[in-house]
């Protein structure tokens, strides 16, 4: 069935929504949703010694601690986190609210990485499989040394009925607009349960030598909600980090070691492309800056992905990608065109219902469109 189905207009500020997957059909007029008047200056980065980026207390203490959906369907969840001084371990105790003496154990692994003259620290990662639907768990990690405690819920079982809220952010970086922007979505009232992050993580690579230290500080500022709530990831231009001068010519690197997504329980053999499904939704992560012409890995595996969709089971289809193919801004124009043509014929087959994007610093959104230039008349621009 898909009925009626819709959703809620948008209030909006810098690059922070909400969107809600409803049951109930509502109107969404078009038109100006904000009194948000972007400032003509440029966005400041935020000096390292800023109180968003400090690092906790206590030796070897987890930190940048971050959470993402862990398999296809919402019953695992991957748990990321940096320590500093020594590797520590990768041990991550946890338990579901109605049971807290029941704890269980979950083993991961750390890696490093090294960038230029940067040598990050080291990055934990670990998955909590077998989760209970629509739970409260609570975790905890650094057992030896710093021991914090975070929480998440998990989404509630795949099923055409259930109701969600999804944040959406894009190009959040580090900059104090930045902090105003997670600071907005994270008061918005409709409380987002998971956040669509459509690529641009820390603009470390607008630092001299893509300074690696601003993925760090970035880890930081956003763990106060990322620790809590699972983003779902796509990359963007600012996740390339490929820099030949400085020796440097394995694209992704910074983000490959320290994000990882579930792409393997979606059939994809690469993170920057991948599928998860979440309550009454199926959402399709592409990647802007890997290949997907045809015969690419990217393209055969969209082209069987879409082949799986099940609208009965999942009657929305959401897709996430960096470059947007409508865009009515000089800035970035055209610069989605060439994936527009790959796949805009199987979005209108499959019936796509929305297409979020980023990289363009400006809110904009359109009516549906199909392999056409769109008049002003079609955009609703704030
Ligand atoms: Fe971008």
């Amino acid at each position: 069935m898909f009925g009626a189905k819709s959703f809620s207009c948008f209030t909006a500020m810098a690059a922070a929504l909400v969107f809600i997957l409803l049951n109930v059909a509502m109107v969404c007029h078009g038109g100006k949703t904000s009194s948000f008047i972007r400032k003509v200056d440029r966005a400041e980065d935020m000096p390292l010694h800023s109180d968003v980026f400090a690092a906790p207390s206590g030796y070897n203490a987890p930190q940048q601690v971050h959470i993402t959906i862990g398999d296809h369907v919402g019953r695992a969840m991957i748990v990321s986190w940096v320590t500093m001084d020594e590797p520590g371990n990768s041990l991550v105790r946890y338990w579901s609210e109605d049971s807290p003496h029941k704890k269980e154990l979950a083993k991961g692994h750390h890696v490093t990485y090294r960038f230029f003259n940067y040598s990050s620290g080291f990055i934990h990662h670990c998955t909590l499989r077998e989760l209970e639907f629509n739970k409260k768990y609570y975790y905890e990690i650094g057992m030896g040394h710093t021991i914090r405690q975070f929480w998440f819920m998990t989404p509630p079982e795949v099923h055409p009925d259930t109701p969600f809220t999804f944040g959406l952010i894009g190009d959040l970086g580090q900059t104090y607009d930045s902090n105003k922007t997670l600071a907005h979505y994270q008061s918005n009232p409709h409380k987002g349960q998971a956040v669509l992050f459509v690529g641009d993580l820390s603009y470390a690579d607008n630092h001299p030598n893509h300074d690696n230290v601003r993925w760090d500080t970035w880890g930081r500022f956003v763990e106060r909600n990322n620790a809590y709530e699972p983003w779902i990831w796509a990359t963007g231009n600012h996740e390339l980090d490929y820099a030949p001068e400085l020796g440097e010519t394995e694209p992704f690197k910074p983000f490959r070691h320290r994000y990882h997504v579930p792409y393997k329980a979606s059939g994809s053999t690469e993170p920057f492309w991948y599928s998860v499904k979440i309550a009454s939704a199926h959402i399709i992560v592409l990647a802007s800056y890997s290949a997907y012409g045809k015969y690419t890995p990217q393209y055969e595996w969209l082209e069987a992905e879409l082949k799986k969709v099940d609208r009965s089971k999942t009657p929305w289809l959401i897709v996430l990608v960096h470059s947007p193919w409508y865009n009515s801004n000089t800035y970035h124009y055209m610069e989605g065109e060439t994936m527009r043509v790959a796949f805009e014929s199987w979005f209108v087959k499959y019936k796509v219902d929305v297409v979020f994007a980023g990289h363009v610093h400006a809110y904009e959104r359109s009516v549906s469109a199909t392999n056409c230039p769109l008049s002003t008349d079609d955009m609703h621009l704030i």
